[in-house]
C-alpha cells in the first residue's frame, strides 16, 4: 500500500489518532478549534478518498455529492444522525461510527449528571463560592434520596445496559423501556420491561439511552412531562431532540418535574430560552465521551474504519455495510 490516500479531518482530535492516520495517508486537516463552516465542508470533502467528519458536521445529500471520490466517511462519534446514511448508501459511500468505547464514559456521565441534579452540587458550589455559606442548616439545598428508588431507563442498548449495571450499589429497582423486552438488559440488571407511560409514571430517575431517528424525536414532551412525578428528574446523554426542550423548560420552570441533567440540547450548541435561568437543571456542554482515554479511543477506532474503507474491506463498524464499494472511483 502507498500512502497515497487524500483524507480530510474537519477538526483535530487527540494525537494518538492522527499518528496512525499520518502513517498511512496524507491527509488535511482543520486548522482550528472550530465546528467548520458548510461552504468550508464543500470545499473541502472535494477529491478526497475519506473523510473523518464529527457529530457537529451535517453531512446531507449536497456534502455526499461534493465528496464524489470519497469511498468512507468515518464518523467520530457513536450517534450518526448527522449523516444522511440512506444518501451515502445511495451513492456507495460507507459510513462508520465509534461504538462501544464510549459506552462506559457516557454511562458514568448519566450518573453525575444524576448526583448533580440530585444533590444540588452545581447550585449550592455556586452558593459557596459566592461567599453565602454562613453555617451548616436544617433545611439547606435540600436534595433528593437516591438509594432505594426507582430508576427508569429509556433505550436498552450498550449504554442504557452500563447505566443500569451502576445502580446495584444503589438497592435501586430498574424499570426499562425500549422497542422490544431486552434479555441481556435484564440478565446484566436485573430491570423490569414496561410500556413507556409506565416508566414515566413510576420512575423517580429517567435516563434517555435511545437514539435520535424520527420515532425518538420528541419521545418525551408536554404530555409526557405531565406524566411523570414531581419529584422526577431527567437524565439525558443521548441527543437533544428526543426531548421537546420548551416543554422541558415550561416543567422545570412550573415544578412539574423537580429537575434535570442534561449532556445535549435540541439545538446544541444554543439552549432554549429560560434553560440557563433555572437552578433545578444541571447543564453539561455535550461532554460525556470528555475523558482523555475515551476520546483517544474513538479516535482510533474512527481512524481503523477509514483505514479499512480505503483499504476496500468492511470497516469493524460500518452502520451501512449494504453500500457496495465503489467500482468507478477515476
Ligand atoms: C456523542 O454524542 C456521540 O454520539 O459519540
Ligand atoms: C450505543 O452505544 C448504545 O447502543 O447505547
Amino acid at each position: 500500500m502507498t500512502k497515497g490516500w487524500n483524507v480530510y479531518v474537519t477538526r483535530r482530535i487527540p494525537e494518538a489518532a492522527l499518528e496512525l492516520l499520518r502513517a498511512e495517508t496524507c491527509f488535511d486537516m482543520n486548522p482550528d478549534d472550530r465546528v467548520l463552516t458548510r461552504e468550508e465542508l464543500l470545499t473541502n470533502v472535494q477529491s478526497r478518498d475519506g473523510v473523518l467528519c464529527l457529530l457537529t458536521d451535517t453531512i446531507d445529500e449536497e456534502i455526499l455529492t461534493a465528496a464524489r471520490d470519497a469511498v468512507i466517511f468515518a464518523n467520530y462519534a457513536v450517534g450518526f444522525n448527522n449523516v444522511d446514511v440512506r444518501a451515502a448508501t445511495a451513492k456507495g459511500i460507507l459510513v462508520t461510527n465509534t461504538p462501544g468505547v464510549l459506552t462506559d464514559a457516557t454511562a458514568d456521565m448519566a450518573w453525575a449528571l444524576l448526583f448533580s441534579a440530585a444533590r444540588r452540587i452545581v447550585e449550592s458550589d455556586k452558593y459557596n463560592r459566592a461567599g453565602n455559606f454562613k453555617g451548616w442548616g436544617p433545611v439547606h439545598f435540600l436534595g433528593l434520596d437516591i438509594t432505594g428508588k426507582t430508576l427508569g431507563v429509556v433505550g436498552a442498548g450498550r449504554i442504557g445496559t452500563a447505566f443500569a449495571k451502576r445502580a446495584k450499589g444503589f438497592d435501586m429497582k430498574i424499570l426499562y423501556h425500549d422497542v422490544a423486552p431486552n434479555r441481556p438488559f435484564e440478565d446484566t440488571c436485573g430491570g423490569t420491561f414496561v410500556d413507556l407511560d409506565t416508566l414515566l409514571a413510576e420512575s423517580d430517575f429517567i435516563s434517555l439511552h435511545v437514539p435520535l431517528i424520527p420515532e425518538t424525536t420528541h419521545l418525551i414532551g408536554a404530555r409526557e412531562f405531565k406524566m411523570m412525578k414531581k419529584t422526577a428528574l431527567l437524565i439525558n446523554t443521548a441527543r437533544g431532540p428526543v426531548v421537546d426542550e420548551l416543554a422541558l423548560v415550561e416543567a422545570l420552570r412550573s415544578g412539574e418535574i423537580w429537575g434535570a441533567g442534561l449532556d445535549v440540547y435540541e439545538w446544541e450548541p444554543k439552549l432554549s430560552p429560560g434553560l440557563q435561568e433555572l437552578g433545578n437543571v444541571v447543564l453539561a456542554p455535550h461532554t460525556a465521551s470528555a475523558t482523555l482515554e475515551t476520546r483517544t479511543n474513538m479516535g482510533i477506532i474512527a481512524v481503523r474504519n477509514l483505514l479499512a474503507g480505503l483499504k476496500g474491506e468492511m470497516p469493524p463498524n460500518c452502520v451501512n455495510p449494504e453500500a457496495s464499494p465503489k467500482k468507478n472511483n477515476s
